[in-house]
């Protein structure tokens, strides 16, 4: 079992920094024109990729995990709202070319080869489209234990500074790149109530998920203080280059 299944087993709905307070407040400060195209990618248990959906934007939400998509599926039966979620990788998105207006993103191109998740975000973009990705981000010291332990336990395949992310949007064609927040802690999430959430029953006496939690707990005592998070926001240039 690895980090991705315990959250699909505890049935987080929003596992990111700041939880699911934060993506209200962050939506309420983008103010996204009704009714366009947004793509949530790693959806986990769709919490938000449903909110979305009940504003009634036109949603797609893309997440690899299976058991984290039925979840989803299941939330959006209950809320009996209309998303379309496609089980993908990050990485390899099955979706054309100029797409959608928005892509959507909470903690999880960390998990992915970043150079490929950027460039297939741009991909799907309409020209003029919008990127929002709240990723963690280095804050203090980094070191090579550090990094191998994070990258470990959590299957984090990049851990960089708020400044390293900019220039990599940057490099990978993205214009307007801005930070709309910042903190250098990890903030707190998994606090929100979710009324929907739908944990696996038998957690509680499974040793694989006691002994994972209490890694968690010990890898964030000893290097959350070096952990922030960020969110950033960058358009796809437009072909009159004027975005
Ligand atoms: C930390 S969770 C965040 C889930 C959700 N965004 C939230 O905030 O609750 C990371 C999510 O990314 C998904 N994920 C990880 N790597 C992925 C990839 N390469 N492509 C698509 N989804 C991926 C995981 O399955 C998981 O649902």
């Amino acid at each position: 079992m690895d980090y991705h299944d315990l959250l699909a087993r505890l049935g987080e709905g929003s596992a990111h920094p700041g939880g699911f307070s934060a993506t209200l407040q962050l939506l309420d400060s983008l103010s996204l024109p009704a009714g366009v195209h947004v793509l949530e990618i790693g959806c986990g248990t769709g919490r938000t990729a449903c909110y979305l959906a009940r504003q009634g934007y036109n949603v797609t939400a893309v997440d690899l995990h299976r058991h984290m998509l039925d979840k989803a599926v299941r939330r959006a039966r209950k809320e009996r709202v209309d998303v379309r979620f496609i089980q993908a990788d990050a990485t390899a998105l099955p979706l054309p070319d100029h797409h959608v207006d928005v892509v959507f993103i909470e903690s999880v191109t960390i998990f992915t080869s970043w150079r490929r998740a950027l460039a297939e975000y741009r991909r799907v973009l309409k020209p003029g489209g919008l990127l929002v990705d709240r990723e963690m981000v280095i804050s203090g010291r980094k070191t090579e234990l550090m990094s191998r332990r994070l990258k470990r336990f959590y299957g984090i395949r990049t851990l960089a500074t708020v400044s390293a992310w900019k220039k990599r949007l940057r490099g990978c064609g993205f214009s307007k790149v801005e930070v709309k927040e910042q903190s250098r802690t990890m903030g707190k999430w998994g606090v929100d109530h979710d009324p929907l959430r739908e944990m696996d029953m038998n957690w509680i006496e499974d040793k694989n998920i006691q002994r994972m939690s209490r890694t968690n707990d010990r890898l964030l005592l000893r290097y959350g203080k070096r952990l922030g998070y960020a969110v950033f926001a960058a358009r796809v240039p437009t072909e009159a280059g004027t975005n």
